[in-house]
């Protein structure tokens, strides 16, 4: 197979960049090791930033993203006796809006479809090679248990932390920052308990309120990192939740549902530098990881694929390489921002055993909710900055 970008992985990175590609007259092949089920099942973000769903009605994605996402001002930030409600939209005029990375995908998966773009899904043994010559190309086992090849000009790591292409770098510079809890997570068949999106600080730990729909609510709890999913049985759930979130406080309660998914995530950041070696690429997860606390991981990918898909389209259509040569420096001040803004959400937001860390926390918690300028900035990092930032 010979194409002009060799794309490794079909999460919405991947997806949504052949997508982007191909309207710029940029031919694509995606190969990825999972079967679509799965990538279409699999269960991550829910919060789209304002420049994502602006991106997104401009590819031609936003129909049902308008129909069905849930536009939301800001959010709800708790400490036990009080809850603030940041408001984006008086601070910085931009909401976001909550539509799953699994809606996300499917609306990329059905664009592709009507496009008749070739997605190899099920490979094993994934490879890249000679990235240093403008004639790269991918190896992999195909589904039908033979090898196979895909030439490429170009090759992009859409593949995730776990991937061949990150490893693919030779010298990379590599962050990492691993905390000491997870998250666990429920989806559960019930109307979420609140308007907008809580975030609750307490001396139990970290709480989350979140959705995806009118009749399906999405929450969170900090729990020690290493924590099996068995040791939390459903009930020992909705009363940790009811605790940490404030059930009877102020006329509020929590109305627990069936839960019918369950998992604990670990939680860490990491960032790898730099984003392109020769003629191989990286975006999203392939080369940073943040802890979900911002809900940054699904935009900062997108934004990484908004810079990308020009920059490619200009080096292979036109035969100029300048977007593609600012590639990675430009990607990576955004990737640096967000990984501030989530390990700030999340140093803020979990307890941990030092006192003294509890007071800076409260401290954090009560200057945001009293101070515009405070609130402004988890605003403008929430909300997200432009593309171009
Ligand atoms: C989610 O709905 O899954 C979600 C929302 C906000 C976050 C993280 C996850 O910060």
């Amino acid at each position: 197979m010979r194409t002009q970008v060799a794309i490794v992985g079909a999460g919405p990175a991947g997806l949504l960049l052949s997508h982007l590609l191909d309207r710029a007259g940029v031919e694509s092949v995606i190969v990825e090791t999972r079967s679509r089920e799965y990538v279409e099942a699999r269960i991550r973000a829910g919060i789209l930033e304002q420049s994502t769903v602006d991106l997104l009605r401009a590819a031609g994605l936003g129909e049902r993203l308008d129909r069905e996402g849930d536009v939301h001002r800001g959010i709800h930030l708790q400490w036990p006796g009080h809850r603030h409600h940041v408001d984006f939209v008086d601070l910085v005029g931009r909401t976001v809006t909550v539509y799953g990375q699994t809606e996300v995908t499917k609306d990329l998966g059905r664009a592709r479809d009507a496009a008749g773009q070739q997605i190899v899904y099920e490979v094993a043994d994934t490879a890249v090679h000679d990235i240093e010559t403008d004639r790269p190309y991918v190896t992999f086992i195909g589904p039908d248990g033979r090898p196979d090849r895909l030439d490429a000009d170009v090759v992009v790591g859409c593949d995730g932390s776990f991937g061949p292409c990150r490893r693919a770098m030779p010298d990379p510079s590599v962050w990492e920052r691993v905390y000491p809890y997870s998250w666990l997570g429920i989806l559960a068949d019930v109307a979420p308990s609140t308007d907008e999106l809580i975030y609750a600080w307490h001396p139990d730990g970290f709480a989350l309120h979140s959705m995806r729909s009118s009749t399906v609510s999405r929450l969170y709890l900090q729990v020690p990192a290493g924590t099996e999913v068995e040791t939390w049985s459903d009930d020992r759930i909705w009363e940790a939740l009811a605790t940490r979130l404030g059930h009877g406080e102020n006329g509020w309660t929590l109305t627990p549902g069936p839960i019918t998914e369950k998992s604990v995530l670990p939680m860490r950041s990491f960032v790898q530098e730099p984003l392109r070696h020769g003629r191989l690429f990286l975006a999203g997860d392939a080369a940073h990881i943040v802890p979900p606390t911002g809900a940054k991981g699904l935009n900062l990918a997108v934004a990484d694929v908004a810079l990308l898909a020009p920059a490619l389209a200009a080096l292979l259509r036109d035969k100029n390489p300048e977007l593609a040569d600012a590639y990675s420096d430009t990607a990576l001040r955004r990737v640096w921002r967000c990984t501030h803004f989530s390990w700030w959400m999340t140093t803020m937001l979990h307890t941990s055993a030092d006192p003294f860390d509890t007071q800076l926390q409260l401290s954090q918690l009560r200057w945001v909710a009293a101070s515009t300028a405070g609130a402004t900035g988890l605003a403008e990092n929430y909300a997200g900055l432009p593309f171009g930032y």
